[in-house]
């Protein structure tokens, strides 16, 4: 049930899953949003939302990579190809690698434009970098880029898991959600 099997994901690996993918989505039509606003306390605290909800981001992801070294992901299906197994590692290296990214950019994007970050009005974390306009509109610039390029391996990402649960019928997406694995590996 908690653990990663060899041919299951275990509870807390879905949660963390599910719950991460919800807020990235979240965040990603709030940024486009908020970015629209008429400047106003409204847009600020809007701003200080977004900000904190990616900096849960953050800790989410190292959490669940913390978890992943203790609890390897479930063996590759037997139905599928060598190709299909490295297309799904690399896809699966970057999607880490830009959930990541993203919010940490977002963090140095806030502090070298002179705005502080804290969680949620708690904690405020430390500013590494001082005020400097010159990075802080190349990281926006980048912040940017980079979240549209995550939208887009997601969106490529969750076509392939719908191909394998819809076409091929097999158990790639019944074995990160809440089913029973229909065949074993
Ligand atoms: C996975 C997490 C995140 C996602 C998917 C995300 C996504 C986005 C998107 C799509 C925009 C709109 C970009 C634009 O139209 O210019 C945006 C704007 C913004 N984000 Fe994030 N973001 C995340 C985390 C963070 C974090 C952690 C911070 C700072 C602590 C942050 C700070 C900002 C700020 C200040 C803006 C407004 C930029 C502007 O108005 O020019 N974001 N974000
Ligand atoms: C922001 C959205 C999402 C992100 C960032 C994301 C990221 C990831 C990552 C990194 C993994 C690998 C997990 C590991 O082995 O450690 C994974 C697995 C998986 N994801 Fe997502 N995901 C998202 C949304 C979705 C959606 C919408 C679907 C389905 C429609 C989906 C279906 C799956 C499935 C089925 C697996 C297991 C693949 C396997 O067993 O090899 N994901 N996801």
């Amino acid at each position: 049930m908690l653990r990663n099997t060899a041919d299951r994901y275990g509870v807390p690996a879905k949660l963390l899953h599910w719950g991460v993918a919800l807020l990235i989505f979240g965040l990603f039509f709030m940024g486009i949003w908020m970015h629209e606003l008429p400047r106003n306390e409204f847009k600020g605290a809007m701003y200080d939302l977004h900000k904190s909800f990616g900096v849960l981001v953050i800790l989410l992801v190292a959490a669940r990579l913390a978890w992943r070294a203790g609890n390897p992901a479930p063996q590759a299906l037997a139905t599928t190809s060598p190709g299909q197994r490295a297309l799904a590692l690399w896809a699966h290296r970057f999607l880490y690698l830009l959930m990541i990214a993203v919010p940490v950019v977002g963090v140095l994007m806030s502090q070298t434009g002179g705005h502080p970050v804290s969680l949620f009005g708690g904690f405020t974390l430390p500013n590494l970098m001082g005020k400097n306009e010159l990075l802080h509109e190349g990281l926006e610039e980048m912040h940017e880029v980079l979240s549209f390029m995550l939208i887009g391996l997601v969106i490529f990402h969750a076509a392939a898991a719908l191909w394998h649960h819809l076409v091929l019928k097999d158990d790639v997406l019944r074995r990160m959600t809440m089913g029973r694995p229909r065949r074993s590996a």
